[in-house]
């Protein structure tokens, strides 16, 4: 027995059977967070993610998706009081494809879709139904587009990676597109389009998302 849970029997000791109750809930929660998470190919850790609802998970076998401590992905509508609209999906869809979420990060029916490169930093809040994509999947030339022979042929489409840094807070329904770098502690307005790089410590909204002020 670890000195932390009879720590928490020492604390508890005038109402053990709920103790006991709830600390088997939490390990039943998270071995099958853990073994669903691995199930997909995840990098994790058992512990590490908090699900609420399933998220739909496609890795691409030879990609990489990794999350850190402490991360939390909603997938069900009633997660979020604004409500989600579709569970969170994570997808690499090229063998060379990453995706990395840092510590302590929440997305709520967030679509994190990775051809090349996506990395979220710590301390992200990702807002409700957010798009973070680093390709246009399709081509923009119609007789390239004609050629692409589906998913194998992603990399015929423009793509780009995406980094966003640490504590940077993203709006409702916003969009990120492919090679956007987002400066740590910065924010988004709900419903932008992100274009352009966003530096540190500022505030963009808009579509395409503009420049609106420093944060003191
Ligand atoms: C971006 C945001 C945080 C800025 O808030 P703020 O600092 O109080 O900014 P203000 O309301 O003073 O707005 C400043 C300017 O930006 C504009 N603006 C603010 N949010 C905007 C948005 N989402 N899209 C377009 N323009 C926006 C305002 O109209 C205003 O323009 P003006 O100077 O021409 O009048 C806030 O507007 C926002 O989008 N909040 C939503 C956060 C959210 O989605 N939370 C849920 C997460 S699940």
């Amino acid at each position: 027995m670890s000195n932390k849970f009879i720590a928490g029997l020492i604390e508890n000791k005038d109402k053990p059977i709920k103790y006991l109750y709830l600390r088997f809930v939490g390990f039943i929660e998270k071995a099958f967070t853990y073994y669903y998470l691995k199930k997909h190919g995840v990098q994790t850790k058992y512990g590490y993610v908090k699900l609420i609802g399933l998220p739909i998970i496609r890795k691409h076998p030879f990609s990489s998706i990794v999350i850190g401590q402490g991360v939390t992905l909603v997938s069900k509508t009633s997660g979020n009081i604004l409500g989600i609209n579709h569970p969170t999906i994570l997808a690499t869809l090229h063998k060379d494809a990453k995706i990395k979420i840092g510590k302590n990060s929440g997305l709520s029916g967030a679509s994190i879709i990775a051809v090349d490169s996506i990395t979220i930093g710590e301390n992200v809040g990702i807002g409700a139904n957010c798009y973070v994509y680093d390709s246009d999947f399709h081509a923009i030339n119609s007789k390239l587009r004609k050629m692409q022979k589906g998913i194998q042929d992603l990399r015929k489409a423009k793509y780009s990676p995406i980094k966003i840094g640490n504590d940077v807070f993203i709006g409702l329904g916003v969009s990120i597109l492919k090679g956007v770098t987002i400066g740590s502690e910065a924010a988004v307005g709900a419903g932008s389009i992100v274009t352009k790089d966003i530096k540190r410590k500022t505030i963009v909204a808009g579509n395409p998302a503009k420049f609106i002020k420093n944060i003191v």
